[in-house]
């Protein structure tokens, strides 16, 4: 390794999450010495396919099944510490020497039992304009990160740590006033604390340092974002957004890297969309061919179950994501999916008000009519192809397309969920 030249590379989602980064992460891994998650927390459902079997990580990084790597919960995130370590003891069954390959930032927030009730009675108030949030307490503990209030994972390690959460929890209790919701205070408490010794086995380190240092050192470090570009707090259809930085520079914020550390951008995308939760998606199809997308594309959520919204293509938002990030590479996911269909449509604008706009409208309420192009499909079987040349011309049309559109080139195709599914095409 070059002792110069050590950068973060990035993995993001481009489009409202679930794009495959879990799958992306663990191909990519052998190349980086540490992979760090650097936002959003369980809400995230990250698969892997190891060892014949499939594995949903919600706040381990998705370096956690390649040997010799570290993997750094970055302070960006919010960790549920019972979540961790379900999952923890998951991986652990399978020999995986977890707390060899796991760093915790002690700058991490933690996400309380009553974060999660918050996030519950917030989301029945709001009755119909729900967010859709996957309910694990994510909004509610990046309120109290930025309101000053939060607990860190650094604290656990304070004496007086239990009168802290103590105090919080009597805060939410107070918070919790307002709602017309019936719920038990103590739920999990038990439990969580459990999971906060679990916690304080763990490596807990000055996350900034700890990847600061293995930049001197020369060490590559792929960073691994959660949700997507369009479920951003700043950038995304707010108020349908999760309450994290998911575009690149929450990777320099949830890190503690310098914006010139930055090396390659890797942007994820399916060669269609979905959605799960509420909020606009221009090009969500309600008929036979969202069904089909859906059903051969497995898509239902990971973290909740819940069937995802399914659509085309959305070059709109596809092209903001790529702005919004410097993506230096794209990777297509999921293009078999679609082997069967005669036609595939990709949205290359909209109509609103019976205008033309090819950027993403403010309004999150607009009513967006997708101007759509249409190509042929390749009808054939894409999912035993192992390089370029095994590549129909229909589906490097599609391809093509994309890359002009985007100006970036589509440097790995995924085409299953293996890692040996993948083409690699530099
Ligand atoms: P990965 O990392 C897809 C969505 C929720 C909801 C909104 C807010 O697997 O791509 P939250 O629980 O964050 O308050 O929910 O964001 N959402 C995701 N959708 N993939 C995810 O993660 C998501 N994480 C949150 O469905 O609409
Ligand atoms: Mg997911």
């Amino acid at each position: 390794m070059n002792k110069d030249k050590a950068k973060v590379d990035v993995v993001l989602g481009l489009q409202w999450g679930d794009e495959g980064k879990g799958k992306i992460v663990d191909v990519l891994a052998d190349r980086y010495n540490t992979i760090a998650r650097f936002q959003g927390g369980p809400n995230a459902g990250h698969s892997i396919h190891w060892a014949g079997r499939s594995f949903v990580l919600h706040s381990v990084p998705s370096g956690i099944f390649r040997d010799g790597t570290e993997n750094l919960i970055g302070g960006g995130v919010v960790l549920d510490p019972i979540i961790f370590r379900k999952e923890c003891s998951e991986i652990e069954k399978l020999g995986v020497p977890v707390r060899e390959r796991i760093r915790i930032s002690m700058k991490t927030h933690l996400i309380t039992p009553t974060h999660r009730i918050i996030d519950a009675a917030s989301e029945a108030a709001k009755g119909k304009s729900k967010i859709g949030s996957t309910l694990k307490g994510i909004g509610p503990a990046y309120m109290d990160k930025t309101g000053r209030n939060g607990l860190r994972v650094g604290d656990i390690l304070a004496p007086d740590f239990q009168a802290r959460y103590e105090a919080l929890k009597n805060k939410h209790i107070a918070f919790l006033k307002q709602f017309d919701y019936t719920y038990d205070p103590d739920t999990d408490a038990k439990e969580w604390m459990e999971a906060v010794d679990y916690l304080r086995t763990f490596d807990l380190v000055d996350g900034e340092y700890f990847i600061n240092r293995k930049l001197a050192e020369g060490e590559s470090v792929l960073a691994e974002g959660a949700q997507g570009s369009m479920l951003d707090i700043d950038f995304g259809s707010y108020p349908f957004v999760t309450s994290s930085t998911t575009t690149c520079s929450g990777a320099c914020l949830g890190l503690g890297v310098a914006p010139g550390t930055i090396g390659n951008v890797y942007g994820i995308f399916k060669a269609y969309c979905t959605r799960v939760g509420s909020g606009p998606f221009p090009t969500e199809l309600f008929d036979a061919t969202g069904e089909e997308l859906r059903v051969h594309g497995h898509e239902f959520g990971a973290t909740t179950g819940r069937p995802r919204r399914t659509g085309w293509l959305d070059m709109v938002a596809l092209k903001y994501a790529v702005m919004l990030n410097g993506v230096t590479e794209l990777i297509m996911m999921k293009a078999d999916v679609m082997n069967t269909f005669d036609t595939i449509k990709v949205a290359v604008g909209y109509i609103v008000d019976g205008k033309r706009h090819d950027s993403v409208p403010y309004d999150t309420y607009a009513e967006i009519t997708p101007v759509y192009k249409e190509f042929k499909g390749w009808n054939c079987d894409l999912t035993g192809a192992r390089s370029e040349k095994d590549l129909p011309a229909a589906f490097k049309d599609y391809i093509s397309f994309i890359e002009q559109e985007t100006g970036v080139p589509i440097t790995v195709i995924s085409l299953g969920p293996d890692r040996a599914e993948t083409i690699f095409r530099k």
